[in-house]
């Protein structure tokens, strides 16, 4: 049986009116066991509705942090207001919500490949909008436990306010330079989708959708290989990618012609290249 537990809103940060970093302590005190890539389930009551509104968040903490768990949350608006959206982003600090315990295998972080040898594959983070939230606390994890593999996190968004992690990001990316890459090999990207945009202004970064990172420039690398100054190739690099199935297919449809393939479609030995979850 599901057990349904209770928990305290401690800490909202909006980023803007419907964006918003919440942090939640169990009202136990106890921080469940979790994996960074797995989601929670949380529970409110909406006026109107009979049952309890129950919805899944990606955790944007890392299993490390034994004092809340955060979660970077979208209000959706359209065509009609969020259920359990609205009711979060109307409540306050000290509100109570429910939770059920984290679970999610799509996203786990993967460690050995099929012959049993550890995966040392360059690990490629793609997150669209809010799907940046389990590659938070994949950076945040690999940083604790001392992962030396290269990391390299890329995050798309539509407006410069929208990139939720930049200031974890950019540290951990200075972290790189000042400790060295063969202690701790961190590059984080982001991409802005309407760079065209007044608010967007003062952005001189990559543009488009975060997947054209992978679009190989005519006839030579992509944007992503002159990052890393190698050629991407299954051997050396895994993919994780977040967002909406726009984001997934568009990823994919660059990454299969050099051969990959994802988890759910793995070869008869067991191998891939891709792992995702998608929006919806
Ligand atoms: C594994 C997983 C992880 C997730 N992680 C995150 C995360 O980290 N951050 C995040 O922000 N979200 C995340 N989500 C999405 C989240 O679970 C919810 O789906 C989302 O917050 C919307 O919930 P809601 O109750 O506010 O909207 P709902 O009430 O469920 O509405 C959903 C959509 O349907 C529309 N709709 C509802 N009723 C009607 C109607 N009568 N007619 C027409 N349209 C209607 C709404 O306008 C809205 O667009 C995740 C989802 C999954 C599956
Ligand atoms: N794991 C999950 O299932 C999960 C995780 C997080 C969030 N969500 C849910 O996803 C919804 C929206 O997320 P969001 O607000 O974070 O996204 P968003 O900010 O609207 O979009 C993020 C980026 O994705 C691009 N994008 C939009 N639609 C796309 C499509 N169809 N194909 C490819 N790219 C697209 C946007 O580009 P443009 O500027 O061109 O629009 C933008 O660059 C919310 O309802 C949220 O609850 C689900």
């Amino acid at each position: 049986m599901v057990t349904e537990n209770k928990a305290t809103i401690t800490y909202v940060q909006l980023l803007k009116e419907d964006l918003g970093i919440f942090r939640l302590v169990p009202n136990d005190g106890e921080v469940p066991e979790y994996k960074a890539g797995q989601f929670i389930t949380l529970g409110m009551r909406v006026p109107g509705e009979k049952n309890v509104i129950r919805r899944a968040y990606s955790i944007a903490s890392h299993p490390e942090n034994r004092r809340y768990i955060e979660l970077v949350i979208r209000w959706v608006r359209k065509p009609v207001p969020g259920r359990l959206t609205t009711q979060l982003f109307n409540a306050r600090e000290g509100d109570e919500v429910t939770w059920i315990r984290p679970t999610g295998a799509a996203l786990l972080i993967n460690d050995r490949l099929p012959d049993g040898r550890r995966d040392e594959r360059r690990i490629v983070c793609v997150g669209g909008g809010t799907g940046i939230a389990p590659f938070a606390s994949f950076a945040s994890h690999l940083h604790a436990v001392g992962d030396r593999r290269e990391i390299v996190v890329l995050h798309g968004a539509s407006y410069v306010d929208e990139l939720s992690y930049k200031s974890l990001f950019t540290d951990l990316e200075y972290e790189s330079l000042d400790r060295g890459r063969d202690r701790w090999n961190f590059t984080y990207r982001a991409a802005i989708s309407r760079p065209q945009e007044w608010f967007n202004r003062s952005w001189g970064g990559h543009t488009g959708r975060v997947e054209t990172f992978l679009r190989p420039a005519d006839g030579g690398r992509s944007p992503l290989e002159e990052l890393v100054g190698e050629k991407i190739t299954g051997e050396n690099t895994i993919f994780y990618i977040c967002g909406w199935q726009g984001t997934i297919d568009g990823a994919m449809d660059y990454l299969r012609p050099s051969g990959f393939v994802t988890q759910r479609e793995k070869r008869p030995d067991g191998s891939f290249e891709v792992k995702f979850e998608s929006y919806g």
